[in-house]
């Protein structure tokens, strides 16, 4: 019951609000990083060690060959061994991968 429960709420949350998608929003991504992905990886521009040494820098992410919008977006939404399964609402999602976007080239 409380897997329904929790499932019906990711479903809920995943559901276009009947807004117009909006456009992705950098600083609130980098916001939401600073908040909740900061614990484990370097976030910043000039960060080139994660606080947890396994997870990769956003910039180094960001800087990978493929690492599309996509590719990001998939990733986070599918589980990782290492990774604590975030579960992140569509916005902070859009937003969050535009920021470690936005690092590339750094
Ligand atoms: C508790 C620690 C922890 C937190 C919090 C965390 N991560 Fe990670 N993350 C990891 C580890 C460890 C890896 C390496 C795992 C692997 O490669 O399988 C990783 C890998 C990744 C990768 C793939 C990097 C690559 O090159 O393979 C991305 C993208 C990523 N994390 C994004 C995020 C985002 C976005 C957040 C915040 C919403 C976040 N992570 C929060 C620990 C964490």
């Amino acid at each position: 019951m409380k897997a329904m429960t929790l499932l019906a709420a990711a479903m809920a949350a995943g559901l276009p609000q009947g807004t117009a998608a909006q456009d992705a929003d950098i600083a609130a991504g980098k916001a939401y990083a600073e908040t909740i992905c900061a614990a484990c990886h370097a976030i910043l521009p000039d960060e080139e060690v994660s606080p947890l040494l396994a997870a990769t820098p956003f910039q180094e992410v960001a800087n990978t060959r493929g690492m599309t919008e996509l590719a990001l977006t998939v990733w986070l939404q599918s589980s990782h061994p290492t990774m604590p399964n975030i579960i992140l609402e569509q916005d902070d999602m859009r937003n969050v991968v535009a920021y470690i976007r936005s690092l590339k080239g750094g």
